[in-house]
């Protein structure tokens, strides 16, 4: 096992019915900052929820952050921030959501340019604006994790930081918030939970036990739930479990001790800043392709993969792996989404943008080997036409 340093401070309140429990955990006397997205919030009743509990606060609200949330739209709620001295903030929505809110707790806190966030990689993040959550989509882990994903719209740029400033204070889980989910949504959550479980574990052996076991036991309910979630709109143990699956893909746990990838989701936020995919879509297009390209690096891990999660044993050892990635992209299938590059309209015209994008960024030392270089980037992409 490698060695590691495990921070997590984030409360999280799973239930339903926990929503009440924002009257305690905002602070009394505070001047709140309810930040949320376009608006599913006011049709599923999660806003009259959250304001019923709010009632002896001061609430400014801020609407309107985009999925793939926009460092145009950020900026303009942290000047409000900063106008109306408000000091503590809220984000009610999904990943979007709470990742513009991480930016605008760290934004509103600086002088300069809260672009240069990226440019400095957080080393500029003294101090943030803490926060709380409130999630409705099951994803990104980002209710309990230090991590956001910012687009600049103008130019075409997905970026993204981490500071131990920005975890939420507090998330509150209520998977019957999630009923009114539409299927594209369900279906994507998943292959981003499951996308954040591979990323951290089908690297190489490091004979760290207890990480591989969760790892696997997280994907073994995803495969089981994720179908469940997508045929049975109402159902609380489903949902309870895909959502408590997504945060713990990526709150830090499974991680520790470790190496990771990310190749996968790095050319997957240039996909999106490019051609405006869901940031799932990209993941079920890049993944499978990854897997195959890198084979020799990570046949170790193939095997058992194959083995605990799909319960492949029989055949030589290329016919399990082949076999346990086809099974792979067959459940993202299932999940609704699609796992070639054509399903997005998109042709080999699409791959030298996002290659010289991974240049410009240079992202092109990625995977846990740094062996990922744009050459291993674009095959993985002829992959995946
Ligand atoms: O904007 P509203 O109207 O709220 O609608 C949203 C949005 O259209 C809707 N939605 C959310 N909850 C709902 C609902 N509709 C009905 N009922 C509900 N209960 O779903 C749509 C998508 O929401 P979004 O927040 O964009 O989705 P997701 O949670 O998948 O977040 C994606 C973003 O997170 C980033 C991605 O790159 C992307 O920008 N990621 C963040 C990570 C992190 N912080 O650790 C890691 C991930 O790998 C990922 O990169
Ligand atoms: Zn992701």
């Amino acid at each position: 096992m490698l060695n590691f340093d495990f921070y997590n401070p984030t409360q999280i309140l799973f239930g339903q019915g926990q929503i009440a429990s924002l009257a305690n955990l905002v602070p009394a006397g505070a001047r709140v900052m309810m930040l949320y997205g376009g608006g599913s919030i006011r049709q599923n009743g999660v806003y009259d929820e959250v304001m019923a509990a709010l009632t002896d606060h001061k609430v400014l609200e801020f609407g309107g952050i985009e999925p793939n949330p926009s460092y145009e739209t950020l900026v303009r709620a942290i000047a409000q921030v900063k106008a109306e001295n408000i000091d503590f903030l809220l984000a009610v929505g999904g990943g979007s959501v709470i990742d513009g809110t991480k930016f605008v707790a760290a934004g509103a806190m600086l002088d300069d340019d809260p672009w240069s966030i990226f440019e400095q990689r957080s080393a500029n993040i003294v101090s943030a604006l803490p926060f709380g959550t409130v999630l409705t989509l099951p994803a990104t882990g980002s209710e309990m994790n230090s991590g956001s994903v910012v687009t600049r719209k103008s130019t075409q740029e997905k970026r993204s930081f981490m500071s131990r400033k920005v975890f939420p204070q507090f998330s509150i889980l209520d998977p019957s918030k999630t009923f009114s989910l539409p299927p594209r949504q369900v279906g994507n959550g998943v292959v981003d939970a499951f996308a954040h479980i591979m990323e951290q574990y089908l690297t190489y052996p490091v004979n760290a036990k207890v990480q591989d076991r969760f790892a696997e036991g997280l994907l073994l309910t995803l495969i089981e739930e994720g179908p469940q979630a997508l045929a049975n709109t109402d159902d609380y143990d489903v949902r309870s479990n895909v959502m408590w699956c997504a945060t713990l893909a990526l709150n830090g746990l499974i991680g520790a001790g470790v190496p990771h990838d990310w190749a996968t989701h790095m050319v997957g936020h240039e996909l999106t800043a490019l051609y405006n995919l869901d940031h799932a879509q990209t993941l079920a297009v890049i993944l499978p392709s990854m897997l195959r390209a890198r084979k020799e690096e990570k046949r170790a891990k193939l095997l058992q993969y194959a083995q605990r999660v799909w319960g492949l044993a029989g055949g030589d050892e290329d016919t399990r792996i082949e076999a346990a990635i086809a099974r792979t992209e067959e459940f993202f299938n299932k999940m609704g989404v699609g796992t070639r590059l054509g399903d997005y309209g998109l042709g080999p015209e699409s791959i030298e943008p996002v290659i010289a994008a991974l240049e410009a960024h240079r992202m092109t030392r990625l995977g846990e080997h740094r062996d990922v270089t744009a050459e291993v980037s674009r095959k993985v992409l002829q992959m995946s036409l």
